[in-house]
């Protein structure tokens, strides 16, 4: 078995310089908002696998059921040599696919969270040990042109990551994607769909408070990372579902009136009372203006599988 090979497209560095940019950008903004690649520190890595095993939160559920079903079909679509996975997380799901994908050499997990990244290699490695795992700690709006060739590839990205990109940056990210991939070449995606908000809301407000932990856990990022003095139990969770943009939002409410330093770069933000702070969209799709935004990007046949109620698909786009 070989032992799996980590490569560090950021640095530490580089990551604490964009934070510092996105907090000095989000926290002077009206409203205020931060973007959610910030939420995974170790500690926002294990609140979200928390989210994912809550008896509310379907989208990881039906994702793993899709994928234990369509895993065959989705290997005869695709049967890549080099499988791509962008925030990849824990990996878990992933390796439901690895099982079925016979011309597999290599698997490439990519994400922001270090820690995640490590674990997700080395089980997957244990598991597989006549796949070669390599794995990249990279932002996935940035990173794409390292992608590895000698091969057909797949690059996945599971899990409804997509959503949490604003209408521009997954523009700019499917067209990105579609521009390095070769002909023959596939993206798989798992995007959650428009259904019920009564079913969506407390996906994303659990009674039992994970989420609003999670959601919270970004301001003990900022505290660490740049020295800010949130206290992040000032700050209620609320989730909202837009229609119109058909996506919920998570925001911080400041329960009173604050001010919060920020150390590094060095600033104040004041919070009034009631004041709320987006830290996340989650974009639920509708699979007619989803297949429309691929053909967009540049990629051809799409292939997709659903769940009985509708709720999540994989989708499958050839370049
Ligand atoms: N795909 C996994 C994990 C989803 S959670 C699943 O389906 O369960 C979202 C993952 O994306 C996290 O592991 C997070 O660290 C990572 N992530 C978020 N923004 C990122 C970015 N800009 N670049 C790379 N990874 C990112
Ligand atoms: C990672 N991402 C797809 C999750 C989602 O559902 O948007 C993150 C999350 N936020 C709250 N709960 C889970």
């Amino acid at each position: 078995m070989s032992a799996p090979t980590l490569e560090v497209h950021i640095t530490p560095e580089q990551l604490g310089a964009a934070l510092r940019a996105d907090v000095a950008h989000g926290l002077t903004a009206s409203p205020k908002w931060l973007p959610p690649k910030w939420f995974y520190d170790a500690r926002g890595s294990e609140l979200f696998e928390r989210i994912t095993r809550l008896p509310e939160y379907y989208p990881t559920r039906t994702e793993r059921a899709l994928l234990e079903r369509y895993a065959g079909e989705i290997a005869a679509v695709t049967d890549p040599r080099i499988l791509v996975e962008l925030g990849s997380g824990s990996s878990e799901k992933t390796r439901l696919l690895l099982r079925s994908l016979p011309g597999l050499e290599r698997y490439v997990p990519q994400d922001v969270s270090e820690t995640a990244l490590r674990d997700a290699a080395r089980r997957t490695a244990d598991e597989f040990p006549g796949i070669e795992v390599h794995g990249v700690v990279g932002d996935f709006t940035e990173s794409l042109h390292h992608l590895p060739t000698g091969g057909r590839r797949t690059i996945a990205f599971l899990g409804g990551t997509l959503g949490n990109l604003v209408p521009d940056e997954r523009r700019e990210f499917l067209s990105g994607i579609a521009d390095v991939l070769d002909a023959g070449d596939h993206l798989l995606l798992g995007v959650g769909l428009v259904t019920d908000p009564a079913i969506l809301v407390p996906a994303y407000d659990d009674a039992a408070g994970v989420t609003a932990e999670f959601d919270r856990n970004v301001l003990s990022v900022l505290n660490k990372q740049l020295g800010a003095d949130f206290e992040p139990d000032r700050f209620r969770h609320v989730a909202v579902w837009d229609p119109v943009a058909e996506w919920i939002e998570m925001r911080l409410e400041a329960t009173d009136e604050m001010t919060v330093r920020i150390a590094d770069p060095g600033f104040d933000v004041t919070f009034a009372a009631g004041e709320q702070l987006r830290t996340e969209i989650s974009a639920k799709f509708r699979l007619p203006g989803l297949r429309d935004e691929l053909r967009t990007a540049g990629f051809g046949e799409v292939r997709t599988w659903t769940d009985a109620d509708e709720r999540f698909a994989l989708v499958c786009a050839r370049r």
